[in-house]
């Protein structure tokens, strides 16, 4: 096990990290595994994820790593992960939503759902709503939400992308919805010890384009030559924010390198609360967290 300034903070602590059968969520699974965490691993695919799951032990030296499989874009499948999880685990110290998809056209998944938004969005949504309460039990306890610096606001009439429909657009106001629900938990959770922030990796060497437009795979592989990180590089910061004393305090911020980033709906509370109401209809949950 490697040893950082932040390695004690995390020693039997319980992390739920989501995108965990690749690139910076099994990158993030194998830093918190080092540091002495529980975590929790959640791949979509079962042969993938104990695929990833003993990589991480093996990288890490700690058994102690979980597997949980549960399809993101489908809310039962969330619903079903939120129980099986807290029926072994009460309480939740660090909450990581990082899975999410880019497809080139447009999706629908068989509950009606456009799949990145379904994915990348909804299904961070739910989980993290779900777990509020183990996250409470926890408290002083963290929820992450990897996602980008994006400024395509959702349409609230046309969440599913049914009228109008742009592969970049979608996925990019997938991220931008992420951000804004990162920002109105982070105010409802702000007297409960839970906080909220979103992290930005920067360009990073995954295969999350893999499925994209052509034009997005050619721009980002050429970037990707000259400026991408690798995922284990792009876990620092996140696994930093997860658990460094510095971060204590912060919420409803957009971190990337060690600092606050300026993020455009970060003051539109109104935009924010529109998106959570219109969420919470969606997902069937109640208003009031
Ligand atoms: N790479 C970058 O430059 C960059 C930049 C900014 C933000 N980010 C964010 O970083 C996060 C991680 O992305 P990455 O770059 O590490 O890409 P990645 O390697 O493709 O990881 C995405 C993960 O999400 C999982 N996933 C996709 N659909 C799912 C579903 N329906 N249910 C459950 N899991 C699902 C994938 O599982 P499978 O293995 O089964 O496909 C994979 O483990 C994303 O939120 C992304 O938006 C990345």
């Amino acid at each position: 096990m490697t040893s950082s300034p932040d390695a004690d903070e995390m020693r039997g602590k319980v992390c739920l990290v989501t995108g965990a059968s690749s690139g910076i969520g099994r990158a993030t699974a194998t830093a918190l595994s080092e540091m002495g965490a529980v975590v929790v691993m959640v791949s979509r695919d079962e042969a993938r994820g104990r695929a990833a799951r003993a990589k991480v032990v093996s990288e890490s030296g700690n058994q102690s790593a979980e597997l949980m499989t549960a399809d993101l874009s489908s809310p039962a499948s969330v619903r079903g992960l939120a129980a099986s999880f807290a029926a072994r685990h009460p309480k939740l110290d660090l909450l990581v939503n990082d899975a999410a998809i880019f497809v080139n056209k447009r999706v629908v998944t068989p509950d009606h759902l456009e799949l990145m938004f379904a994915t990348n969005y909804l299904g961070a949504f739910l989980l993290t709503r779900l777990l509020v309460p183990n996250l409470e039990a926890a408290s002083p306890s963290r929820v992450i939400n990897v996602s980008a610096p994006s400024s395509m606001m959702p349409d609230l009439d046309d969440l599913q992308g049914e009228r109008a429909f742009a592969p970049i657009r979608a996925f990019g106001v997938s991220k931008a919805a992420e951000l804004l629900f990162t920002y109105a938990l982070a105010r409802r959770l702000q007297s409960k010890g839970v906080t909220v922030n979103a992290y930005h990796p920067g360009l990073v060497r995954t295969k999350l384009v893999r499925g994209a437009p052509v034009a997005v795979r050619a721009i980002t592989g050429v970037l990707n030559v000259f400026m991408g990180v690798s995922a284990r590089r792009a876990s620092q910061g996140l696994v930093h924010l997860a658990s460094s004393p510095e971060f204590e305090g912060t919420t409803g911020a957009l971190v990337h390198d060690g600092k606050a980033m300026k993020a455009r709906f970060a003051d539109d509370v109104e935009a924010q609360d529109g998106l959570w109401r219109a969420t919470c209809k969606l997902a069937d949950l109640p208003e009031e967290v």
